[in-house]
């Protein structure tokens, strides 16, 4: 089963779920759209799920998105329902669930655990923010992705000599942006993790003119706004340019026009979107869903449950599906200071 935001690399995950499965003698069943499936919610009784069999995986290794659909199922929080999907998987036979998804996708896997239904977590999220995991599938390619996007941003943005905000998904990690700043040579990058304020922001963008830089590029990690310390709404407020703004919920635009008015250079946004969760997954992303599927199946054949594999060191780790969601991730800081250095956004030559 798929959960949650589909992530590049789902697909190739399910695929080494099944082909290890039928080298071990063991038959799948894909659940579509995640837990609605298993909660067999579809008009259509037969859209639930299908028995997956080697050929049902055959040309899915390299297709982004996931075949098996997949879906956001909030009731899945309820007890009732987790009950109600026992009860479906008794039914049909099953016997261990493989649930590839991130953070939502591990709190339904738990609780069927703990209803006695073994589960293995599989990491598909783009937006590398589970912590017991150097990565999570999907990862590497929204990376290489949004790396791409930068690249013809910056053309443009050199060409007419602007500051460019270029905001990317990952929900309240950084990682994206932080790791595709530093990939793409940007000047700053903001996200969730590290405090940082809009006005320094500006005088850094005064410094790059001053320093002679073309175009500036400017990472925004969507939810990179929790962080910012100044007070934005006095600063509109103050300012007869910014004063149309309303500061509640301020949009790529919007902090972009904030930017070129404190700074005086020109700043504009662009906002990445679902392009950066589409596309054929990276070598990369292949490889590490092929192994973590593999694992997972490994696993419940020899009657485990309740665990989440994932990758440290470049080796296939578990840990319990309890202590991932302690985990708390914090942004890579080194990261962030080499952005820093290799910008020379410094006050002085
Ligand atoms: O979790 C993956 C992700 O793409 C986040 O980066 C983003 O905030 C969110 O999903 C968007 O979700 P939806 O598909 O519901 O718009």
């Amino acid at each position: 089963m798929t959960s949650g935001g589909d992530a590049p690399g789902m697909n190739a995950a399910i695929r080494a779920v099944v082909r290890t499965s039928i080298q071990n003698e063991m038959s799948v069943i894909g659940f579509k759209r995640g837990y609605n499936g298993v909660l067999m919610r579809s008009k259509d009784e037969h859209d639930d799920f299908e028995i997956l069999t080697s050929r049902s995986v055959s040309d899915k290794i390299h297709r982004g998105g996931t075949f098996l659909r997949t879906a956001r199922c909030l009731d899945f929080l309820d007890i009732e329902y987790q009950k109600k999907a026992v009860e479906n998987l008794r039914m049909l036979g099953v016997e261990g669930l493989v649930c590839i998804g991130g953070d939502g996708t591990y709190k339904g896997a738990a609780a069927l655990n703990a209803l006695g239904v073994p589960t293995i977590g599989v990491p598909g999220t783009i937006d590398n923010d589970l912590a017991y995991t150097d990565y999570t599938i999907g990862f590497d390619t929204a990376l290489n992705t949004a790396c791409e996007c930068i690249n013809r941003v910056r053309e443009t943005s050199d060409s007419h000599e602007r500051a460019s905000l270029i905001t990317v998904m990952g929900r309240n990690c950084g990682d994206i942006a932080l790791h595709t700043a530093f990939a793409c040579g940007a000047e700053m990058v903001m996200v969730p993790e590290i405090p940082w304020s809009i006005e320094e922001i500006a005088e850094r963008v005064k410094w790059g003119v001053l320093r002679g830089k073309t175009s500036m590029i400017i990472v925004f990690a969507e939810g990179a706004m929790q962080s910012q310390t100044s007070d934005v709404a006095k600063i509109c407020s103050e300012n007869e340019k910014l004063s149309h703004i309303s500061t509640e919920h301020l949009t790529s635009s919007q902090i972009a026009e904030i930017i070129e008015v404190l700074s005086g250079h020109e700043t504009r946004a662009t906002v990445l979107g679902y392009i950066q969760r589409g596309g054929s997954p990276s070598g990369r992303d292949r490889i590490l869903a092929s192994r973590l599927g593999a694992r997972a199946v490994e696993l419940l054949r020899d009657d485990q449950g309740g665990l989440a594999v994932g990758e440290r060191g470049n080796r296939i780790i578990e840990v319990p599906l309890s202590e991932v969601q302690k985990g708390e991730h914090a942004a890579d800081t080194e990261i962030a200071e080499l952005i820093n250095v290799m910008a020379v956004m410094t006050k002085y030559k």
